[in-house]
């Protein structure tokens, strides 16, 4: 039946491939499946999987690192737990305290069965990271993930509480602790002018420095909780209250979001009419189009349109070892320049910050970290609001459906403009910003609401104009965010489904920018592409197999990257990594002449996967 298909697909993807984090009644319904074969497998000849997510390396000083290890933990039946806390102090017996580049590093073994968990680091209650745990194996797996976090500076100067969430569950069927060691490195400045510091007179106005101040826009401890504000709604707002120091001059919000449970799949959302034609009653709907909407004191200043993270559990896990999807071991965030609203918030009193979510069904994790830059010159600056445009979203939907197949186009757009001046001792500085966005799905229901097809493109340029007294500084930053999805997904009556995905997915950038330190660009393609079946009974995978293919291409004034990846089967096919600028190989063309065979064979077992059949 159509109706009960579909049922059964989105039943699968919300419950059985990610589970939610509220989830946990459903969860141990299910635990017939398993009988301890974790520790009767792994023959010890199996190596450990190692899994990564593609980036550039991040470019480090050639002086001596000093690290601190911040917390080693290991994270066994955590749901339902306050985070794990930490005394986080900075390197005091460092040669140098002027660093310039810091890097943290999460580091983290797994072994067993476990669900991809969704977690957060917090310094100060100021987010750091935003990320997903690996999926491990039998036989065990390893990860790691290192994140620039000189932005971050200011807080790292001081003693300060870290906070860490991961809501884990281990019972006899759910066997996998994450053991985790978090490690901050902190690099003392070269003496190379590369890296030396302009001076006084370049230095101002925060381009390329990091804020002097951070204020955490996140729930306080404690909770039994992430800091992140849950936005269950399309009406929800969080609100949080902030005081910012009246001698600041400039201000970026920084937005931290991630999608669970009945919106994790947003992107493949159908619309309400479809639903209710169909009398779908378990289908999460709103259609697929989301924006996370920022306001302060009510009035909207910016947004985000997010880019679509597939976790390490989504759609077929079997397609993310040991490759890792675009942004699941470290979460993009999302920079706001609300410099221009300063004149309003720069008298001393409280304010408030507000996060809602457009269409939203639960649930957004949502927070956000205010970085600011202060006048040290004097105690008080002056700003004023100057130019206020900003309209509410177009969205457009076309609905061409019968009974449980059609198609559907969801298109939206949006525009931001805020200019506002703020004079400080460094002048009087006018800076205008602007966002625009521009999103398009097309969506396909095909085999009667079994076979779906997901298209969609979002679209987002940001650009900053500072004019200071004497100069121009800006920033132009153009998204793309491609996601095609097609799944087909049969219920054979019997307690077993099959799934067959195919599915590519993008995160490309382009950046052009002003300051200090002169023009500065950095172009990134980076695109993946994967093809999956698999057989699953109850919440199990039982057999399948998955391949993927990644490339990135990174070409900025800073240097070049370029990554081309395959894994089939968890094991890495090719891997290749070039850092010359040389190379002008267009991504696109990779993936359009990808000519593996599509994998619809059944019974293709991965080894630990066939160890959880024998036992059913
Ligand atoms: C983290 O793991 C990587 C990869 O195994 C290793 O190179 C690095 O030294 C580890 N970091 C720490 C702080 O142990
Ligand atoms: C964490 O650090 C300890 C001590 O250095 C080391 O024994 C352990 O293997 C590390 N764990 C991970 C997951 O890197
Ligand atoms: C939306 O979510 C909020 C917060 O959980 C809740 O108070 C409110 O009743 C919800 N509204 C609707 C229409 O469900
Ligand atoms: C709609 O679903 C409800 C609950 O499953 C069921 O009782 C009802 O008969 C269905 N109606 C139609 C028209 O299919
Ligand atoms: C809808 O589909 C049914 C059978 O699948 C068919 O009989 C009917 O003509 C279709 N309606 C339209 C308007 O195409
Ligand atoms: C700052 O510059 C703006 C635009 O040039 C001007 O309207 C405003 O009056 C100036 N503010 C001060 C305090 O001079
Ligand atoms: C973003 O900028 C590019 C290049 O200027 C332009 O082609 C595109 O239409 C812009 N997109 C939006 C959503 O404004
Ligand atoms: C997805 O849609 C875009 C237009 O938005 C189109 O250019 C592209 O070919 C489509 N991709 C696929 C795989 O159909
Ligand atoms: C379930 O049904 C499918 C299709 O009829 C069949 O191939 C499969 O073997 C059945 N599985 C079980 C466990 O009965
Ligand atoms: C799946 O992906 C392969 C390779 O990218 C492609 O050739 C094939 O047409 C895709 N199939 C579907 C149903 O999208
Ligand atoms: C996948 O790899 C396992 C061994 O790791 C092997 O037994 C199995 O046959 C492989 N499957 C396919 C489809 O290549």
């Amino acid at each position: 039946m159509a109706s009960s298909s579909i049922f059964a697909l989105f039943i699968f993807f919300i419950f059985l491939l990610h589970r939610p984090f509220s989830s946990n009644a459903n969860l141990h319904q299910t635990r017939l499946f398993v009988s301890e074969h974790v520790s009767q497998a792994a023959p010890t000849e199996v190596p450990i999987t190692r899994y990564f997510e593609v980036s550039r390396p991040i470019q480090v000083p050639r002086t001596k690192p000093c690290s601190v290890l911040v917390l080693q933990h290991d994270f066994g039946n955590t749901y339902g737990q306050p985070p794990v806390l930490a005394q986080y102090n900075p390197p005091l017996n460092c040669p140098s305290q002027d660093f310039s580049k810091i890097v943290l590093e999460w580091n983290a073994t797994c072994k067993g069965r476990q669900f991809d968990r969704i977690f957060g680091m917090w310094l100060g209650g100021v987010e750091l990271l935003r990320s997903c745990t690996a999926e491990p194996r039998g036989t065990g797996i390893v990860w790691s993930v290192k994140k620039d976090i000189t932005r971050y500076s200011s807080l790292l100067k001081n003693p300060q509480t870290l906070a860490v969430h991961l809501a884990n569950i281990v019972d006899q069927t759910y066997t996998g602790v994450y053991h985790v060691n978090i490690t901050f490195h902190f690099w003392p400045a070269e003496e190379r002018p590369r890296f030396q510091k302009p001076n006084w007179a370049s230095s101002v106005y925060g381009f390329g420095f990091p804020a002097d101040l951070i204020l955490p826009i996140s729930r306080n401890l404690p909770l039994n909780d992430g800091l992140w504000f849950l936005v269950q709604n399309s009406t929800d707002v969080q609100l949080k209250e902030f005081k910012i120091p009246q001698n600041a001059y400039r201000a970026i919000l920084e937005v931290y979001v991630s999608y669970h449970s009945d919106d994790e799949f947003w992107y493949s959302n159908p619309p309400n009419d479809y639903i209710t034609a169909n009398n779908l009653t378990q289908v999460p709907g709103n259609g697929p189009f989301r924006e996370v909407v920022v306001s302060i004191d009510g009035t909207v200043v910016g947004a985000v349109w997010p880019s679509t993270v597939i976790y390490t559990g989504g759609i077929n896990p079997l397609l993310w070892r040991p490759i890792s999807g675009i942004g699941s071991f470290d979460l993009p965030s999302y920079d706001i320049d609300i410099t221009p609203f300063l004149g309003k918030v720069l008298d001393g009193k409280q304010h408030q910050l507000g996060f809602s979510v457009t269409n939203a069904l639960s649930v957004w994790y949502i927070d956000a970290n205010l970085h600011v830059w202060l006048d040290k010159q004097s105690a008080r600056t002056k700003g004023k609001l100057i130019k206020y445009d900003v309209q509410p979203p177009v969205m457009t939907l076309v609905s061409d459906f019968n009974g449980s197949n059609g198609d559907f186009l969801i298109t939206a757009s949006r525009s931001f403009l805020l200019a506002g001046w703020v004079k400080s001792s460094h002048g009087n500085i006018t800076t205008q910003s602007h966002q625009y966005f521009a999103y398009r799905n097309t969506m396909k229901f095909g085999n009667n609401g079994n076979e779906q097809i997901v298209n969609q493109t979002t679209d987002v340029n940001a650009s900053v104009y500072s004019r200071l007294p004497s100069r121009l500084y800006f920033m132009d930053l153009s998204r793309r965010f491609p996601l095609y999805l097609y799944t087909n997904f049969v219920d054979q009556g019997n307690g077993t489904s099959t799934s067959v995905s195919n599915l590519s997915l993008g995160f490309n950038q382009q950046l052009f920018s002003h300051g200090p330190f002169g023009f500065s660009r950095g172009n990134l393609i980076n695109l993946q592409a994967a093809q999956g079946s698999m057989i699953v009974k109850g919440n199990l995978v039982t057999s399948g197999l998955g391949s993927t293919q990644q490339v990135y291409t990174y070409d900025g004034k800073d240097g070049c990257y370029f990554r081309k990846v395959s894994s089939r089967n968890y094991t890495i096919l090719y891997d290749q990594i070039e850092r010359s600028c040389k190379r002008k190989l267009h991504p696109s063309l990779f993936l359009g002449v990808n000519k593996r065979p599509f994998p619809t064979r059944r019974n293709l077992l991965a080894s630990d996967l066939h160890d959880q059949e024998k036992q059913v």
